[in-house]
């Protein structure tokens, strides 16, 4: 007979809840997950049945190569099946209701995964479905995507406290910047979001993000002024234009073109560190080369975006353990 996993404590916050952003996790919990992902790392031999006879339904209105794959071999990894349901060319609420939807899938499924276009869309399955419901990107959270970023830094800065971090955002404030803020000011990080004018993240998102702050010790500040990006331990990007919403045009380079994260502002991030220490770069990735990160900076020792995408996987392959089993 197989060990049961080791699953201690079990992170009540998660046990059979949605993740539709990360508000609801303590920095105790993230701490539990963190710790649950790295020993899945380091050995999944005794998570193998972790999710024996379990369903995951996994739907994407929009394109996907890292959030797909991760989850479906870390489902696979932990003797759970799969579903993928492509709505690509039929976004949810258009053959049926989302409420029948989720009715439906709640019959079958022990959670659903869903990448969409509209976070009222995740509200309205979650409404409709007993089954926990997880947030893989809408217009304005990438949940799984933060967590597996601070995961990737607490692997490169293993001594270091969280309020003893510096993390620079750079770029259009939506969905991926919105849940590194959030978790980062959960758990005490500094966090600069350096942005061009008009395009700052969504102010209700940093109100709730200062009472997170306030509270752990953490610092957010929002700022237009690249000369901000001085004394950061890493420096994140995303795409100038998300999926959905359009495409590069001219205008978007010329507004964007300032931030982008080439050696030049990594040198300046870098300025002010101790002991020679050079800034890492992080991207959610897709990149767009040439755009928002050139070659040179994306293909650095210094960058840590293939880490990231690993630690998707074990980031959520944790959070499945945690909502589902125990
Ligand atoms: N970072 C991320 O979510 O990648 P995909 O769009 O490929 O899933
Ligand atoms: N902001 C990007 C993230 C992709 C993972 C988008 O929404 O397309």
């Amino acid at each position: 007979m197989t060990a049961p996993h080791p699953i201690v404590p079990l992170i009540t916050s998660l046990r059979e809840h949605d993740l539709l952003s990360l508000g609801a996790l303590s920095r105790q919990d993230v701490e539990t997950l963190f710790a649950t992902a790295a020993a899945l790392k380091k050995d999944v031999k005794p998570y193998r049945n972790a999710l024996d006879g379990r369903s995951v339904a996994m739907l994407f209105e929009k394109p996907s190569l890292r959030t797909r794959v991760s989850f479906e071999v870390g489902i696979h990894r932990l003797g759970g099946h799969a579903v993928y349901l492509d709505h690509s060319e039929q976004r949810l609420g258009e053959r049926e209701t989302i409420a029948d939807y989720g009715h439906n899938l709640e019959r079958w499924v022990d959670a659903i995964v869903a990448r969409v276009y509209k976070q009222t869309i995740l509200a309205g399955l979650s409404d409709a479905s007993r089954v926990p419901v997880i947030n893989a990107l809408s217009d304005l959270h990438h949940p799984c995507q933060a967590l597996a970023d601070y995961l990737t830094l607490r692997e490169k800065f293993p001594k270091r406290a969280w309020n003893d971090i510096r993390l620079a955002y750079v770029g259009d404030g939506n969905n991926v910047c919105h849940s590194l803020v959030e978790l980062g000011a959960i758990l005490g990080v500094h966090v600069t979001v350096l942005t061009p004018p008009g395009r700052n993240p969504s102010t209700p998102i940093m109100k709730q993000c200062a009472a997170f702050a306030a509270k752990s010790g953490s610092t957010i500040k929002v700022s237009h002024d690249l000369s901000d990006i001085a004394g950061h331990d890493a420096v994140y990007t995303d795409v100038w234009v998300s999926m959905g919403q359009g495409r590069e045009t001219d205008r978007i380079r010329e507004l964007f073109k300032p931030f982008q994260v080439n050696a030049n502002l990594m040198g300046l991030a870098s300025r002010g560190l101790s002991g020679g220490q050079r800034s890492l770069f992080m991207h959610c990735l897709p990149a767009h080369r040439g755009s928002e990160v050139t070659d040179e900076v994306i293909d650095a020792a210094e960058s840590v975006v293939f880490d990231q995408a690993e630690n998707r996987m074990h980031a959520q392959m944790a959070l499945l353990v945690h909502m589902l089993c125990g």
